[in-house]
Formats: C-alpha cells, sequence, structure tokens
C-alpha cells in the first residue's frame, strides 16, 4: 500500500537525507508496521527528533489515519538544539506528510497522561533512561490486541534495555517477537515462556553493543571494528 504516493524506497530516499539513528532496515521495519494499521487509525511516535522515523510512518499509513509525534525537544538533551522543533516541521513539510503528523511539544508522560483512544502502533524512541522508557511502554496499554509495539536502541542502551527485560520477564500482555539490530519489535499479547527465552538470549549481543560503546568512548575504533563495528557512531 502507498497511500501517501511514496514507497517505501521513496521514503527512505527522504528520510536518510534527516539526520538521526535509524538504518535502512529499520527504517524499513517501521514502515511496514505503519502500512499494516488499519484505515482511520492512530500511530504514536516517541522522540521525534529531525523526523527521520517520522517520515517513515508518516509515509506508510493508509488513508484517514494519522501520526501523534510526540517530543518536548530539550535543549540539554545530548543531541537536543535550539530550532529542532522548527526543523522537524519543515523535514516533514518538505517530504509533503505534515497533513498527517499531529505534532506533540511535550514529553510522553505528559501526553500520555491525558490520552484516550486505541493505537494500532506505538514507537519508543525518546528518553533512553530506565525509568522514562519503564513509563514510555506503557503506551502499550492502549494498543489493541494483536497491535505491535516498536522499540528502538531495544539492546545498544543500558537504560532502555533493562527497562524493556524486566517489561518483558513480567508482562502478561507484551511478546517479543524478534529484531531489526537494536530496534525490537513487541506484540500485544500474551507471551509464551519461549518468547521470554528468546529475549535472554539477545543479551549477549547488547554486552556486545555496551562494550563496542566503551571502546568508542576509549577511542579504541579498532578493536570495536575487530568486534564487527564499523562506524563511529554507537551501535544501533
Ligand atoms: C534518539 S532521539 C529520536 C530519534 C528519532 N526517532 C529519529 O528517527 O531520528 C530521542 C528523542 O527523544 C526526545 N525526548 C527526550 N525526552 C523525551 C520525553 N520525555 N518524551 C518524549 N521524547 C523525549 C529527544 O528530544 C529526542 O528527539
Amino acid at each position: 500500500m502507498q497511500p501517501r504516493g511514496l514507497s517505501v524506497t521513496e521514503a527512505y530516499a527522504v528520510a536518510d537525507r534527516l539526520p538521526g539513528w535509524l538504518t535502512e532496515d529499520q527504517a524499513r521495519c517501521l514502515y511496514d508496521a505503519a502500512a499494516a494499521v488499519p484505515p482511520g487509525s492512530t500511530v504514536v511516535e516517541i522522540g521525534s527528533h529531525h523526523g527521520r522515523s517520522a517520515v517513515m510512518l508518516a509515509a506508510a499509513l493508509p488513508p484517514a489515519a494519522r501520526l501523534v509525534a510526540v517530543d518536548p525537544f530539550p535543549d540539554d538533551w545530548r543531541y537536543g538544539a535550539a530550532g529542532t522543533e522548527a526543523a522537524f516541521r519543515a523535514n516533514l513539510a518538505g517530504a509533503v506528510l505534515a497533513d498527517v503528523v499531529d505534532l506533540r511539544v511535550a514529553t510522553s508522560a505528559e501526553v500520555r497522561a491525558g490520552w484516550h483512544g486505541a493505537l494500532h502502533l506505538v514507537y519508543v524512541d525518546g528518553k533512553h533512561d530506565y525509568w522514562t522508557c519503564r513509563d514510555d511502554l506503557r503506551w502499550s496499554e492502549h494498543v489493541v490486541a494483536g497491535g505491535t509495539v516498536l522499540v528502538h536502541d531495544a539492546f545498544s542502551s543500558l537504560g532502555v534495555t533493562t527497562a524493556l527485560v524486566r517489561e518483558l520477564a513480567t508482562s502478561g500482555t507484551l511478546r517479543y517477537c524478534g529484531r531489526v539490530g537494536s530496534l525490537a519489535r513487541l506484540e500485544v499479547a500474551r507471551p509464551r515462556l519461549t518468547d521470554r527465552l528468546r529475549v535472554l538470549k539477545e543479551l549477549p549481543w547488547w554486552g556486545r553493543n555496551l562494550l563496542v560503546k566503551v571502546l568508542l568512548r576509549l577511542r579504541l575504533a579498532a578493536l570495536a571494528r575487530a568486534l564487527g563495528h564499523h562506524d563511529q557512531a554507537d551501535p544501533y
């Protein structure tokens, strides 16, 4: 389905010009998930930055569906800067997607506190500390049975991973389906024991990614390369 007239390849050509953290495979995963929601439904994105992921989600939406993008754009965030909100708006307008995106300049917790209505897809890529991520995962309470929750940096961040593993170990309504790099795909469904065990199998990959991050901070990129990481940026 190409409701906005943008194929996944065209959407990625737009998104790839924007700063942000999303591989092509992850971008395609977002596009496919958004294309699968029913017409007229709502998708929520937590953490929008310059719109790299929002372009992929918005470009794939079926008719009458909308993307609610949530970001307070704090200047004091590591990559935050004055003008990020304006850049997001301009990037979505430039891709002729602004009319399907409802930007909320607020924290995830603030928007969720007043949220009513069912969702079919939530993308979590906001603040990466344990407590905020645990709170962000509560957006899944608004997702219909069989709906999807995608979590970025699921296996490359101390805070996100510990929040996610804790949630998936105890949740009776979220099952782990797999990952694209560090983008985890969850379904709102009763987890089986095999789903819970599958998460634990990812932990060596998480350990490798944390080690790569330490090596990059120590300027030991050659050692990171020996672990298969060929980028200057952290793994995601
Ligand atoms: C990793 S970036 C998101 C990247 C974006 N998804 C992309 O594709 O480029 C994290 C974002 O979370 C936002 N953020 C920080 N605190 C937040 C909060 N409490 N609620 C929602 N977003 C938050 C930051 O402003 C930042 O834009």
